[in-house]
């Protein structure tokens, strides 16, 4: 069974935001929904709430502590690990041999030790945020294919103001950059 992360991280390493995401890229989100359908995917409990509404066609599998959680449309596990119990039993049902996890931190971070693959989007900004992903030795990954994304009509600029330090969005607005990368990194092989 493949275990996929998928992900869009700004170069600051920022995901999230006020439990939303820092940008709007639209084509971004149609990458997301084509990379995951049909599959099960393992899911933070802020992250599914951020969503609004289940995602359609793919098993919602929400990590969390509380055991009296309820969420319509979801599947709640108290744990990583039987959330990952969960979703190979949903990949079997469905007939798929991959589950992606999507976020957040922690559950980006408990994942990527199994992980074989992620997809990641490289999102050219460095917005303010309070989610980030966690460090990962990109020495152990490398590449198996590198897309430049064109900015589509409905993609945010990401747009920042230089302050002292670190970037932060303003009113007094200027356009920072724009621009993404779709990278599928694996595990580099064994020397
Ligand atoms: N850019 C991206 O690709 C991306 C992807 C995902 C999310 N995001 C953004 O990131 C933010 C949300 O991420 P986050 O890191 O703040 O939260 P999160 O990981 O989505 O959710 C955290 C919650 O998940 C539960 N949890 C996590 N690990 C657990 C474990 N081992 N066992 C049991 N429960 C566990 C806990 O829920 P309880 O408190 O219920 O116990 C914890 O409070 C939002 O801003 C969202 O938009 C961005």
């Amino acid at each position: 069974m493949i275990v996929s992360l998928v992900v869009a991280v700004a170069d600051n390493g920022v995901i999230g935001r006020d439990g939303t995401l820092p940008w709007r890229i639209s084509s971004d989100l149609k990458t997301f929904r084509r990379l995951t359908m049909g599959k099960p995917l393992i899911m933070g409990r802020r992250t599914f709430q951020s969503l609004q509404k289940p995602l359609d066609g793919r098993d919602n599998i929400v990590v969390t502590r509380n055991a009296d959680y309820r969420p319509e449309g979801a599947i709640i596990a108290v744990g990583f690990e039987a959330a990952l119990a969960i979703a190979r039993d949903c990949a079997t049902k469905r007939g798929v041999d991959e589950i992606a996890v999507i976020g957040g931190t922690s559950v980006f971070a408990e994942a990527l030790p199994i992980a074989d693959r992620i997809y990641k989007t490289e999102v050219h900004g460095s917005p303010a945020g309070d989610a980030f992903f966690p460090p990962v030795d990109w020495h152990a990954w490398e590449d198996v294919s590198r897309e430049e994304l064109p900015r589509g009509p409905n993609d945010d600029l990401v747009v920042v103001r230089r302050e002292d330090g670190p970037l932060v969005v303003g009113e007094d607005l200027m356009t920072f950059k724009v621009g993404r990368t779709g990278v599928e990194v694996v595990p580099a092989k064994a020397k």
